[in-house]
């Protein structure tokens, strides 16, 4: 099973021997390659849509794997016991969504020893959840597929030090070992927040104004970051 990049770079941290869970599997790619490759000796993959899964469920079949692949339908973790998995992957979903599927459950998470993550979107607020909720960061790295740059973040239950809330939104792994995509990510971040800044600027309601400010502070700390880069 070949993977795409991001999901492969997210395959390279789930430990040898571990049971891992994917959650929003789509087509079960993770799962079969975890198991192909002899990294995982059981995957749980759980889907909450019925198409999906039912696609999972002739990949699984075709590779003849449905001793190992355990195939779920379900809402994220609640189709999980807690102890059932070290690992859960979550990936190709937008950041928030990834959240909530934690929050959700709470006696899940609380016996897992690794979350490894790749938000579409809004890594900031994901990471702040883990820092707010016992999970340290344990690494991060970028990856760039079909001209797109893709984050990845590996946690452990832990505590974060949140040193500067702006490298919450950037990734403090990555800025600390200076990621080789890492500039080039920046760019992409400040861009986005100029856009969005300059849409609330032209409009004239207090709330537009606030966020405008609050946008503005996390451009400097971006600016500030990107300078030390
Ligand atoms: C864009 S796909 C990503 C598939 C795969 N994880 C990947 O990275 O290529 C997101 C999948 O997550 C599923 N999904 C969304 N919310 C979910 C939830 N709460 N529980 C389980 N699956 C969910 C969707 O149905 C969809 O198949």
């Amino acid at each position: 099973m070949e993977l795409a990049k991001r999901l492969a770079a997210a395959a390279e941290y789930v430990p040898a021997g571990s049971v891992a869970a994917d959650i929003g599997t789509d087509h079960a790619y993770l799962p079969i390659y975890l198991v192909e490759a002899g990294i995982c000796r059981r995957v749980i993959a759980t889907e909450l849509r019925p198409g999906p899964f039912r696609s999972a469920l002739r990949k699984v079949d075709e590779h003849k794997l449905n001793h190992k692949v355990d195939l779920r339908l379900g809402d994220g973790l609640k189709a999980i016991n807690p102890s059932e998995s070290d690992v859960i992957v979550l990936a190709g979903m937008g950041g928030n969504t990834i959240r909530e599927i934690l929050s959700a459950s709470p006696e899940v998470l609380s016996t897992v020893k690794m979350l490894i993550l790749q938000p579409m979107a809004d890594p900031g607020d994901l990471r702040s959840w883990l820092a707010a909720n016992g999970w340290r960061i344990y690494d991060e790295r970028l990856v760039e597929e079909n001209g797109k740059i893709y984050v990845i973040i590996a946690a452990v239950p832990g505590c974060e030090e949140v040193k500067d809330s702006v490298l919450l939104e950037l990734g403090p792994r990555l800025a600390e070992k200076k990621d080789p995509l890492f500039g080039r990510y920046l760019e992409i971040i400040k861009s986005q927040y100029e856009r969005a800044l300059a849409g609330m600027r032209s409009s004239n309601s207090a709330a537009a104004r606030e966020k405008a400010l609050e946008t503005e502070n996390k451009l400097a700390g971006i600016r500030r970051i990107a300078g030390c880069q």
